[in-house]
């Protein structure tokens, strides 16, 4: 819908666009999809349903996100994908929705930070276009996503931070930071390696043991960072249990 200009006179209506589709840039058009994709995003990393102090919609469960889309009362998928989008955005922003990346440049491009409510939004983008290419894009095949090509952030990053930050300089950063830590060929020694099953992150980490010196605790069911939040009644008991190995391993370390 959004490569036929047909369209943009519904899609205006059903998102309640601030701008009229038409006006939108390549790079506008990329970023109103990324935001689409955004509920999907947390929920497959963090798998929870989260409210504000005002009872506002910031995330759902999994299972929750495919309620709605599983729901035909809605309309076709398209509109219970809609719905979903209402639910998130309605109260986060402003009343209707922006997809203007200009003003996600000005935003990212400002370095000062507020100490009494930091982000590091900035910082990690940094950290993605220099040592690690964490790019949420729509490159693979096996998702139902599109419009995200790496290239899309790549030019983020030369807006960014320079034009001396692009492919080839991203390219370079990934393997020297795989060739310093050893990629999955990881030596040292006394490191644990926590992962979850429910983390799309997981293919990135280590989920095997390496050698005694070098475990991996791979958690069945947790989501990305899992391991680090603190205890709450709703872990499962693989959680806990994973908790508790990683403390042991410590402790014993510790004595040595
Ligand atoms: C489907 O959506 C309708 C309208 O929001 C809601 O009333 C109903 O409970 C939903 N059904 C299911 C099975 O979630
Ligand atoms: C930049 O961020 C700081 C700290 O959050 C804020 O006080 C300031 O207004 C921002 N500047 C601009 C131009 O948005
Ligand atoms: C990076 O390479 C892709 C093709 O692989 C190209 O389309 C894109 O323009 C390049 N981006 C930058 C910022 O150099
Ligand atoms: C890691 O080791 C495997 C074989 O054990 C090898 O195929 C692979 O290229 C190595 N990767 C890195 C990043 O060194
Ligand atoms: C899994 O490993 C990845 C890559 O190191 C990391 O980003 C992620 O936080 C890990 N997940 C958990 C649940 O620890």
């Amino acid at each position: 819908m959004m490569k036929l200009s047909v369209y943009y006179s519904k899609l205006a209506n059903d998102f309640k666009l601030c701008k009229p589709a038409k006006t939108y840039s390549a790079m506008d058009k990329a970023y109103f999809l990324e935001r689409l994709i955004f509920p999907v995003e947390v929920a497959v990393q963090h798998n929870r349903n989260e409210k504000n102090h005002k009872g506002e919609q910031l995330s759902f469960t999994m299972d929750e996100l495919c309620d709605i889309m599983a729901n035909t009362s809605l309309g076709s998928p398209y509109y219970r994908y809609v719905r979903i989008i209402h639910l998130i955005f309605k109260h986060k922003y402003s009343p209707c929705f922006a997809a203007n990346y200009r003003q996600k440049l000005q935003t990212l491009l400002n370095s000062s930070i507020n100490h009494h409510n930091p982000t590091k939004v900035r910082q990690y983008f940094y950290q993605s276009c220099t040592e690690f290419g964490f790019f949420f894009t729509t490159d693979s095949k096996n998702q139902p996503f599109t419009g995200l090509p790496l290239s899309y952030f790549v030019q983020q990053c030369s807006d960014l931070f320079g034009p001396k930050f692009n492919n080839d300089s991203l390219n370079t950063g990934v393997m020297s930071t795989n060739a310093y830590y050893g990629g999955f060929n990881v030596t040292g020694s006394k490191i644990i390696f926590p992962n979850g099953s429910f983390d799309p992150w997981h293919p990135l980490g280590i989920t095997k043991d390496i050698s005694k010196d070098l475990p991996a605790v791979f958690i069945k069911g947790a989501v990305h960072c899992a391991d680090i939040y603190k205890q709450k009644d709703t872990d499962s008991a693989e959680l806990i249990q994973a908790r508790e190995k990683i403390f042991r391993i410590l402790q014993k370390w510790l004595k040595q």
